[in-house]
Order: C-alpha cells, then sequence, then structure tokens
C-alpha cells in the first residue's frame, strides 16, 4: 500500500524527471500533496527504501538533506518505460481484489469456492465479465505483464521455442500483447488469440494474427503449438486436465505433433539452491493470490509433471525463463 501510493502521488516519475538525487525538499515541493501532509513523506520514502524501490544517494553534501534516487525496481514503474508493470501494481491492490483476502479465513470455513466468491458472490471470471472496471484493470494488468515476458521471450535466446512451427494458438492470451509481439516477430507463424467473448470483443488482428472467442474448457481450434502463459495456475487439478486435453486434441488434430508452450510458474522450495529466498516466498505469495483469488494454485515440478502425464503427454522440458517463472514445453 505504500509503493501503491508512492506511484499514486507519481514519486517515481518526480523523481526520474529530476535527473539527478532530489533532496527530499524539492521532492515535497513537486507533490501534489497537502501541506499538512509534508513531514510524512519522509516516513513513506524510509520504507520503500528499506524495501529496495529507491535509495539515498548525497551528491550536494548537504548533510541536513537526503536525496532519493529511483532503483531497478522503481524504473519498471515509471510511466513512459515501455516495460512498466504499473498496471499490474495497480490492479493486484485495487480493492476488487484486496478485499477478498480479508474473508480467507470465512473461507476456510465454509463450503465456498473461493474467498473472492464469498466476498463478491460470484466467481472471478463471471464478475470480470460483467463488471467492466475489473476487466479493463485485469486485462490492462496482463498485458503489461505480457510486455515484460515478451522482450525476455523474443529478444533472448528463447525465441528458438517457436522454431518449425506454422501456427501457434495463444489459449487464454488476453487482448493479445505476448502474440502481437511474436507475430511481429516471426511473420511466418500464423498467431491467434483465443479468449473468452468479452475479453475479445471488438479486437482487430492482423495479417497474421486473428482474434477467436471461446471457452477452453470446451474446444480449441487445431493447431501446431499451444501457449498457455499464467493459464493453469488459475485452475484445479481437475480443470487443468480438462484443459490440458482439449490442447492435447488441438495439436494432434493438426497431425504435426506439436507441442504445448506453458509459462508458469515451478515452485522451488524444495530446491534451495535454486531458489533465493525472496523468490520462493513471491512463489509462496502467487500461490496464495491464486487460493484467495480463483480455484487455482502454484506447481512444484512433481506436481506438474504427474498433470502433465495424467493429461497424456509423454515428455516435458522445464527452461526457467527468468527468476520467477519458467518455459515448460510438453509433448504428445
Ligand atoms: C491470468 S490471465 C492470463 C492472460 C495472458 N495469457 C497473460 O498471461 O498475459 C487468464 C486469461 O484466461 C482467460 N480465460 C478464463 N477462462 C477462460 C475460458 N474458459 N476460455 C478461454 N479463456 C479463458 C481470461 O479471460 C484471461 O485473459
Amino acid at each position: 500500500m505504500s509503493l501503491k501510493c508512492a506511484v499514486e502521488l507519481g514519486i517515481p516519475d518526480v523523481i526520474h524527471n529530476y535527473g539527478q538525487p532530489m533532496p527530499l525538499s524539492k521532492l515535497i515541493a513537486s507533490l501534489p500533496i497537502h501541506p499538512s501532509k509534508t513531514s510524512s513523506i519522509q516516513r513513506l520514502m524510509r520504507i520503500l527504501i528499506h524495501s529496495g524501490f529507491f535509495a539515498t544517494k548525497n551528491v550536494s553534501n548537504d548533510a541536513n538533506e537526503v536525496e532519493y534516487v529511483l532503483t531497478d525496481s522503481s524504473m519498471l514503474l515509471l510511466k513512459d518505460n515501455p516495460l512498466s508493470v504499473t498496471p499490474f501494481l495497480l490492479a493486484m491492490l485495487d480493492p476488487i481484489l484486496t478485499k477478498p483476502w480479508h474473508k480467507l479465513s470465512t473461507w476456510f470455513q465454509s463450503k465456498n469456492p473461493t474467498p473472492f466468491e464469498t466476498e463478491h458472490g460470484e466467481m472471478f471470471w463471471g464478475y470480470a465479465c460483467h463488471v467492466p472496471k475489473l476487466n479493463e484493470f485485469f486485462n490492462d494488468a496482463m498485458a503489461s505483464d505480457a510486455r515484460l515476458v515478451s522482450k525476455l521471450l523474443l529478444d533472448y535466446k528463447y525465441k528458438g521455442v517457436f522454431e518449425g512451427l506454422e501456427s501457434l494458438i495463444d489459449v487464454g492470451g488476453g487482448t493479445g500483447t505476448l502474440a502481437k509481439a511474436i507475430a511481429k516477430s516471426l511473420p511466418q507463424l500464423e498467431c491467434t488469440v483465443f479468449d473468452l467473448p468479452h475479453v475479445v470483443a471488438g479486437l482487430e488482428g492482423s495479417e497474421n494474427l486473428k482474434y477467436i472467442a471461446g471457452n477452453m474448457f470446451e474446444v480449441i481450434p487445431p493447431s501446431d503449438a499451444i501457449l498457455l502463459k499464467w493459464i493453469l495456475h488459475d485452475w484445479n487439478d481437475e480443470e487443468c486436465l480438462i484443459i490440458l486435453k482439449n490442447c492435447k486434441e488441438a495439436i494432434m488434430s493438426k497431425g504435426n505433433g506439436g507441442k504445448v508452450i506453458i509459462i508458469d510458474m515451478v515452485i522451488m522450495e524444495e530446491d534451495k539452491k535454486k531458489g533465493d529466498d525472496e523468490s520462493v516466498e513471491t512463489q509462496l505469495f502467487f500461490d496464495m493470490l491464486m487460493m484467495v483469488l480463483v480455484t487455482g494454485k502454484e506447481r512444484n515440478e512433481k506436481e506438474w509433471a504427474k498433470l502433465i502425464f495424467s493429461a497424456g503427454f509423454s515428455n516435458y522440458k522445464i527452461t526457467p525463463i527468468f527468476g520467477l517463472r519458467s518455459l515448460i514445453e510438453i509433448y504428445p
């Protein structure tokens, strides 16, 4: 909430635009705050320095005044940074998504399917369908994450994952940020974004990109490969089996062998060599987030393997693409 407040007040951009370490007095003078609150800015900054979002750097040698700079983390919150994750931050801290956390213990004591449902009386995806504000900020949040992941996937050594494919469907691909980047980077690949009707309504494709409205629990159109980014962690094992079996049918009916490309977390808690404490903690927080919002969960490698083999796939390959998340390729 302190970080949310800093972003809402525009603190990262104000410090960035100052162009050099920014004295506290200048920061206060640049912020849209009431004069009675000026003394509280130093306290807000202090916690955010402690948690690594800002740092101090005294260049003016005025021992009386602290001067602030950005860190790598707050660079990712700047308005003009094409890789800004501010939409993700603000979505996760919106009351629609934070209120259900207060219902966690009530949920444990009830038969309700999710704390989200306990709070809002309806499951997440159904609620997003008729509450435009949630649909909008959630899709924006996913798009900001997808921009970051596209950059990693396509600018670095992972582009080879799409080699030899003629068609790809991004199932649950949201408003198409990742598929658009893939289609642009690989013009010979036919890309399709497949998502619920309220998500893809009115979106226009391009030469090698199209949008299809549908339900992945019913049928997924034939394709060489299926992409599932941040999909399976939204669902429990029974639901994932239905999705994965539909994926298998889609790639088998194309006749090229094919594969499913999953981008999701592989929990590292049992392998202390792989996961530093903060990364493991973040993965476990995501697991709790899945418990609160949807019926899903984060999985360790053993749980992934069980799911993949139960859905009738014969093999898998995990490549940790960056810190928290992995690329999991699965083969029929
Ligand atoms: C966590 S978001 C991930 C979005 C995107 N793949 C990304 O990572 O940026 C899950 C997506 O699944 C979609 N979804 C939920 N239920 C679905 C269904 N039954 N059929 C197709 N898509 C669905 C949602 O609308 C949403 O866009």
